[in-house]
């Protein structure tokens, strides 16, 4: 991957966007831990007031989080990022951008929950914009659930508990024949595997926990688009919704960028081989991994993305006592939500009264720890159900 000055993935992403004689040569960015700036006098402060791109507030922009949002941006394809407080206010501040009161959204039934909940029950009820949640499959379903008054498709692709795959070109040609805007949450590729922008998506959001960050130590997300999109939610929702991020957690996401070429190869690696293993297992009834030609929509995922991030599901042909004490004797793979992080994580989401699932579907986030010891900790679980 090359861009106009000639630098490749990796090296773009160690120095690109660094200023490093601003700061004494500092190879690492300073964290500008202030909420404001100061003037000479009130000229300057007057002439920074009316020259977009002043730093005046860290409500507003700040140089460390700047950075930042300028190497996603370019990962991304995209002309500008903003950085927020946490993927939801990515994901919240990027739908309202695009919605008005008696408006109409479609999205897929399988995205992440709390994004479901946002648009079922708060944008319903408060402001009269309705969802139609569609099945995945088919590009058909998501045009078929188009009315007079949509004015927004959101996507996630693939979803990140059964890891349906959507055509994003299909889809983003229809919307912008209709003028309809485009959202997806491209959390689970990563912007190295998969490129919507690129595909005619208009915005991409991130839950930045999760790879692009990829220590477990910073929750935050950011939406990437065109400028004029992302002034648009810089203005409005980012600003006056007050949903920045903190300098330190910019700081940090810095970090995690350096290394995020090499972390999701080896996420892609050790998932791969785990997913065949258990593919492969008489007690696993099926796997959901993208990259598995056994996936229903392999063929599409193969042309779409161009690989596959650590994070995949599987059914147990056990019941809810067996399934948990499955997941109870893994040893290396820490109970826990959210994923993408350094270390392995598992999730059985069945849970009494929770009927939407099976009760054997497991998910794992596939750390970075060694792949043979991922391996023997699944092998020694299994062999007690
Ligand atoms: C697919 C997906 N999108 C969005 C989010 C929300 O991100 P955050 O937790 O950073 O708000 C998550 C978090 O788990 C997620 O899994």
């Amino acid at each position: 991957m090359k861009n106009n000055n000639d630098m490749a993935l990796e090296t773009m992403l160690a120095h690109y966007g660094e200023d490093r004689f601003n700061y004494h040569g500092s190879v690492i960015p300073p964290i500008f831990q202030t909420s404001l700036f100061t003037f000479e006098n009130m000229e300057a402060i007057s002439r920074a007031f009316s020259t977009p791109g002043s730093y005046l507030y860290t409500r507003g922009l700040n140089p460390t989080v700047e950075i930042a949002e300028k190497k996603i941006a370019w990962l991304e394809g995209g002309e500008k990022a903003k950085l927020f407080s946490s993927g939801m206010g990515a994901i919240t501040a990027s739908i309202l951008n695009f919605v008005q009161t008696g408006d109409h959204i479609v999205a897929l039934k399988t995205v992440y929950g709390p994004t479901i909940k946002f648009l079922a029950d708060y944008l319903a009820k408060k402001f009269n914009i309705t969802t139609t949640f569609i099945d995945a499959g088919h590009t058909d379903n998501v045009l078929a659930a188009v009315q007079k008054n949509t004015t927004l498709i959101y996507l996630e692709s693939p979803t990140s508990l059964v890891f349906e795959v959507l055509n994003l070109a299909e889809i983003a040609a229809f919307a912008r024949q209709h003028q309809i805007a485009t959202i997806i949450d491209n959390s689970w590729a990563t912007p190295l595997y998969q490129k919507p922008l690129a595909m005619g998506i208009d915005v991409v959001v991130h839950s930045v926990s999760k790879y692009l960050s990829g220590h477990s130590d910073v929750v935050a997300g950011v939406a990437i688009a065109s400028n004029k999109i992302i002034e648009a939610i810089f203005e409005a929702e980012h600003a006056l919704l007050g949903a920045k991020i903190a300098p330190l957690e910019a700081w940090l996401i810095l970090r995690g960028l350096r290394t995020l070429p090499v972390r999701m190869k080896q996420h892609s690696d050790s998932a791969m081989q785990l997913a065949l293993y258990l593919e492969n297992h008489p007690k696993v009834k099926v796997v959901n991994y993208p990259g598995l030609p056994s996936h229903p929509q392999y063929l599409l995922a193969k042309q779409q993305l161009q690989g596959y991030s650590g994070l995949f599901s599987f059914i147990l042909d056990a019941d809810l006592t067996k399934t948990r004490r499955f997941v109870d004797n893994l040893k290396y793979f820490k109970i826990g939500v959210s994923w993408g992080g350094f270390e392995s994580l598992v999730l059985n989401l069945a849970y009494d009264g929770n009927n939407n699932v099976p009760a054997g579907l497991v998910r794992v986030s596939v750390g970075l720890e060694n792949v043979e010891d991922l391996k023997a900790d699944l092998d020694q679980a299994l062999k007690l159900i």
